[in-house]
């Protein structure tokens, strides 16, 4: 197993034709009110993967994306503004029909550029090849998915109900301006699956693509520039302080669509002036606990507990960040997961069954080391062969254990290939690391006993928000809700919730008095509201 930068990385005539960089259109743009701008001042983006030229690794540039400034990211906000105007604009008010037809026409003019994205995407983050083309297909059966729950939430809610002497016309209607923010690791799943609902559902939108991923993102400005009306829709990029920071500051923004780390979404709702104003759906740091019972079949849980933590080097929110094991089983368990994880084939992401790919985030690979070194002086040994070995931004995956609650693996989201495990003796051991966890996102059950399952449990669903059984955490299908308890979300993602999250329902009432004034508002079919 190739595992030093003089092997892992290729030179450029190495690279099979399919896989290499093309050159993009990727000249610092960005979409505001409807047009593609090209910006004079931008940031180099320089891929995670690098290029072996005579005895040299070489740095790969990818693109540039703009550095804008205050005064484009007040632009922009003006243009969702002039879009929506206060729920008069062309968008807001459309019939739901008619802005289906614009996603359904966004959706074919996208379809052609399921290579390229995929392609740059594992140029920019890493991420091996046949996951880009996931994250591609998944997403665009999100956003069919999204139109067909529209559908049935807009046919079960249009209709005219009665309550005692009341007749009412209830409609979700937009809440504004919608801020959304996705991450690196999936920025174009986790990103559309809040701003295709946002923007279904009438609203205006911004989005600030991740740093890791913008470029990936910006292939898709074309798309939106065409098939939705001008402003509804804006992309910047830049500084996230010198940009978000005074879109926040004018009070103007609704909803803000966050996923990231706790610090940056408190510093952000903390700048809008009316909090209270402030709708917020957060997805935030995880810390998914994986639990081997004694009785569990230990080859299964180990094959899908190193999908769980390591699949794209364990930078998923759903991944699994730390393994509790029945002490009676703990050596055996060990030794086949340890198995496991070396054999894990590292590389570049277009070779295929490659899992361990480089770490696109700057310094990833010296704070991973931290954390290693902080368990290891603090009684933690590093168990798998490989374990601890570092080259360049290649980190391969690394198992500690006993990992105990004084070091800070224990308590940080590692985001990346290391794996704490622990042990324990009962399941009354666990309560106290359960309750005080800052973290409640999903957590797995390994186990072939209902017997042995259940009390464990039933204490899980009241810590976390998904218990897995004998599987993996994961966030799909996207039919269901994806949130967290504690620090790990607010608010709930699915196709139908998002629809949820990024509208309001208003009414139309009348009571006697108002009744006929009510039905000849209907029979008059000019209400953009009030009508069947
Ligand atoms: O990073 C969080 C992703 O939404 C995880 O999605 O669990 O389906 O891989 P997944």
């Amino acid at each position: 197993m190739p595992f030093d930068l003089e092997n892992a990385f290729y030179a450029e005539e190495d690279i099979p034709e399919k896989f290499r960089l093309k050159k993009f259109a990727l000249n610092r743009q960005y979409l505001l009110n409807g047009e593609i701008l090209t910006y004079d001042k931008g940031t180099e983006v320089y891929s995670p993967l690098r290029i072996k030229e005579r005895s040299k690794i070489k740095l790969v540039m990818v693109g540039e994306y703009p550095e804008l400034s205050r005064k484009e990211a007040l632009d922009s906000l003006k243009a969702a503004l002039d879009s929506y105007k206060g729920g008069t604009g062309e968008w807001a008010k459309m019939r739901v029909g008619d802005r289906i037809s614009c996603v359904q026409d966004f959706i074919s003019k996208i379809k052609n550029i399921r290579e390229e994205f995929a392609l740059l995407e594992m140029w920019e983050i890493a991420k091996p090849y046949p996951s880009c083309l996931d994250e591609f297909d998944r997403t665009v059966r999100y956003i069919e998915d999204t139109i067909t729950s529209l559908q049935n939430l807009d046919k079960k809610s249009s209709g005219i109900i009665s309550v005692e002497n009341f007749v009412a016309q209830v409609r979700r209607t937009p809440l504004g301006i919608v801020l959304c923010m996705g991450p690196f690791n999936y920025p174009l799943n986790e990103t559309f699956a809040m701003l295709i609902p946002a923007l279904i559902m009438g609203n205006s939108v911004i989005v600030k693509p991740p740093r890791y991923g913008a470029l990936c993102l910006s292939l898709f400005m074309p798309a939106f520039a065409c098939s939705f009306p001008k402003g509804t829709i804006n992309f910047i990029n830049g500084d996230g302080e010198g940009i978000i920071g005074p879109i926040i500051k004018s009070g103007e923004v609704n909803a803000l669509g966050f996923i990231g780390s706790t610090q940056v979404a408190k510093l952000l709702i903390n700048q809008h002036p009316h909090g209270n104003r402030l709708r917020t759906i957060l997805g935030l740091e995880a810390k998914n606990p994986a639990f081997i019972l004694s009785d569990a079949d230990l080859e299964k849980a180990s094959k899908e507990c190193v999908k769980g933590a390591l699949e794209f080097n364990g930078q998923r929110c759903t991944a699994l960040k730390h393994i509790w094991v029945d002490e009676k089983i703990t050596e055996k368990f060990l030794q086949i997961f340890c198995n496991e994880v070396d054999s894990l084939k590292c590389g570049m992401p277009w070779e295929e069954g490659v899992t361990v790919t480089p770490l696109p985030e700057k310094n990833k690979v010296e704070w991973l080391g931290e954390l290693v070194e902080d368990a290891v002086t603090k009684g933690a040994r590093i168990i798998n062969k490989n374990g601890g070995k570092s080259s360049g931004n290649l980190y391969y995956p690394t198992v500690l254990y006993p990992v105990t609650s004084d070091m800070k693996i224990y308590h940080v989201e590692q985001f990346g290939p290391v794996i704490p495990v622990s042990s324990f003796a009962d399941i009354d051991e666990l309560k106290d690391y359960l309750f005080t966890s800052d973290y409640g996102q999903q957590a797995s059950i390994f186990s072939t006993s209902a017997a042995k399952a259940i009390p464990l449990l039933d204490i899980l669903v009241h810590q976390v928000s998904r218990v897995n059984l004998n599987s993996q955490c994961r966030r799909g299908p996207d039919e269901f809700p994806f949130t967290g308890r504690k620090d790990s979300a607010e608010g709930t993602l699915s196709v139908y919730d998002a629809l949820r999250a990024f509208s309001i329902r208003s009414l139309a009432v009348a009571n006697e008095d108002g009744r006929a004034l009510f039905f000849d508002a209907l029979k008059e079919n000019t209400s953009d509201f009030l009508w069947i």
